[in-house]
């Protein structure tokens, strides 16, 4: 059933764009009344995402995406329209008019409960007399009782149906426990906890919901971790250890860990912003969670091979998100933590303030890869880092970047410097070709990014196209004579989004992107609202009109003669034929 107009006017009120989109995109201000960011849902360096306050739409001038709130959730989120006004009014605090809460919804609002719950529990259990153990292990691991309650630190006991009973107290089912992955079916269809003996690190997402949790075993053993399965509400890939504490910080910066404890000893030692990935290497979608709480990230993984691997894929991954990364560079320690313990919190600051920039680190793994004492292998690490440095964009940086390769390679910096000159030009003649080739085709600019809606005429689609904007704009137009009909339009695209809008108008309706978001596709909300970012003299509004209808009219008669002369002359062939 529909859901009423006035609950989607009210839930758009009430869900400003900026504040919606802040929570996936980071936006600033820049010139004119435009905020900016990098548009979530292509790749791109340079951000050409907008979003318009006062209008309260987006849109991408690199992907051609845009729309109002309740889209740009559909698309983030890949929600159905009736999907993302639940998840919207859940965010404002409005309850949906009849059908509310789906099943699927209540499942969710009881795992987290559960959740929070077992999290209490095992934060109890920690505390009473039989957290001893675990309460050892934290002494011996120098984490004191502030830094335990900070993190909901808490202790599974050693048994196997102590969640499990405490839960059924509180009217949870098995079925429920298990859904959760806090219990595990045994061999004879019975139920045991899943956490046992160990040390509980609740994780909790941005929201402040527990999601999930990390258990460790107290002391030596395998396995060192155990973690709550991917369920309904916990998804590792998509969250990080501690953000919900670290996107608090006023540091500037976020510090990526690998350990659980790594991230409980630098808070406890003033680090708050440190997080941790939850035992995967990073993912894409913990980049772009990081990006929206800040610009830099210090990647201070374990002090091996593993880490260091780990920290080259990490760099990749957050640099496409124009994040600037940094990477911490440890001796004498194997992870933050140790290093803490052993040379102190001042210590770690310094490294920290130190930690060297991205080109520096990625220069240092290159000369790694090779033996500069072998001719040879000179040649290579110089092709490898000139290309480098080729690609740094300050004139300066270059020059820096040339001369400390020189001398580690043992050579004139004039000759690095000359070869650095000569890459730079390829790259950037390379780059200039590729534009021109994108300009030398004007029609592009003209055309929906999505090629399915591709136009016809473009001529009679540029007039459609006005039409469009000025009724979207000042609908009191849509009561003059003579308007067109839909299917008189040359693009059958616009003609859908021109009969949705004459059908609010008709009907008394608002027209925006949320009375429109039903009829619409989101590849039509998008082509509309490419068309709005178009200017438009509203002054002469109906003088305009009348030029767009005339446009529209006189291209279709071309088009009409165009098609009659072309069979004109097929027949006058077909004559010759009989003829000759
Ligand atoms: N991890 C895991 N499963 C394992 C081992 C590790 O999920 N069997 C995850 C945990 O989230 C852990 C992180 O990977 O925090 C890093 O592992 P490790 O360095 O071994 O753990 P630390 O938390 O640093 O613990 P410790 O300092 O006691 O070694
Ligand atoms: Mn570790």
């Amino acid at each position: 059933m529909p859901i009423p107009e006035t609950f989607i006017t009210e839930l758009v009120e009430r869900s400003d764009i900026v504040d919606v989109v802040s929570q996936y995109v980071r936006l600033s201000k820049r010139s004119g009344a435009n905020l900016f960011g990098l548009c979530p849902f292509h790749s791109e360096k340079t951000p050409s995402f907008s979003v318009s306050p006062d209008r309260q739409i987006y849109h991408c001038f690199g992907c051609g995406k845009g729309g109002g709130v309740i889209n740009f959730i559909m698309e983030i989120e890949n929600l159905s329209f009736p999907e993302a006004v639940e998840h919207l009014a859940k965010r404002a605090g409005l309850s949906m008019p009849e059908q509310s809460g789906d099943a699927e919804s209540r499942r969710r609002d009881r795992m987290l409960r559960l959740n929070r719950d077992a999290a209490r529990f095992f934060r109890q259990r920690l505390l009473d007399p039989e957290g001893e153990p675990a309460r050892a292990y934290l002494a011996r691991r120098q984490i004191r009782s502030k830094a335990a309650t900070d993190f909901g630190l808490g202790f599974a006991p050693d048994s196997w149906d102590s969640l499990e009973k405490a839960m059924r107290a509180l009217d949870y089912t098995d079925y429920e426990l298990l859904d959760a992955g806090l219990v595990r079916r045994g061999k004879s269809g019975g139920f045991y906890d899943t956490f046992r003996n160990r040390l509980m690190f609740p994780v909790i997402d941005v929201r402040g919901n527990v999601i999930g949790f990390s258990g460790r075993i107290l002391g030596d053993g395998e396995p060192k971790y155990m973690n709550s399965p991917e369920t309904l509400v916990f998804n590792k890939s998509r969250n990080l250890f501690a953000l919900n504490l670290a996107k608090k910080s006023k540091s500037g910066y976020i510090i990526l860990s690998e350990g659980n404890i790594d991230v409980v000893s630098l808070h406890q030692a003033g680090f708050d912003s440190a997080v941790a990935s939850l035992g995967t290497s990073l993912t894409a979608e913990q980049a772009r969670l990081l990006s929206r709480y800040t610009d830099q990230i210090i990647i201070a993984y374990d002090n091996d091979n593993a880490g260091l691997k780990a920290s080259q894929r990490a760099i990749g991954i957050l640099e496409k998100l124009d994040l600037k990364v940094k990477v911490l560079r440890m001796s004498g320690a194997k992870d933050p933590d140790e290093f803490i313990k052993t040379k102190g919190a001042e210590a770690f600051r310094a490294l920290l303030e130190g930690s060297e920039n991205q080109i520096d680190y990625r220069l240092r793994s290159v000369t790694d890869k090779y033996d500069l004492s072998s001719d040879e292998q000179k040649v290579d690490f110089l092709k490898e880092a000139t290309e480098l440095v080729a690609k740094l964009p300050g004139a300066v940086e270059r020059q820096v970047y040339a001369m400390r390769v020189a001398s580690m390679a043992g050579i004139s910096s004039e000759a690095v410097t000359g070869e650095v000159e000569r890459r730079r030009k390829r790259l950037l003649s390379g780059a200039r070709r590729t534009d021109q080739q994108e300009q030398s085709r004007p029609e592009r600019q003209l055309q929906p990014a999505d090629r399915e809606l591709r136009y016809t005429d473009p001529g009679s689609a540029a007039a459609e196209e006005g039409l469009i904007r000025l009724l979207y704009l000042e609908p009191a137009l849509g009561k003059t004579e003579g308007l067109p009909e839909a299917e008189e339009f040359s693009s059958p695209a616009l003609g859908r989004i021109y009969a949705a809008i004459r059908d609010k108008i008709n009907r008394g309706d608002a027209v925006n992107t949320a009375s429109l978001g039903e009829a619409l596709t989101l590849s039509e909300m998008s082509l509309l609202v490419s068309i709005l970012q178009k200017p438009e003299l509203l002054s002469k509004g109906e003088q305009t009109l009348r030029d767009y209808i005339g446009r529209i009219r006189d291209q279709r008669e071309l088009a009409g003669r165009e098609l009659d002369l072309r069979e004109l002359a097929s027949r006058l062939r077909e004559r010759k034929g009989y003829k000759g």
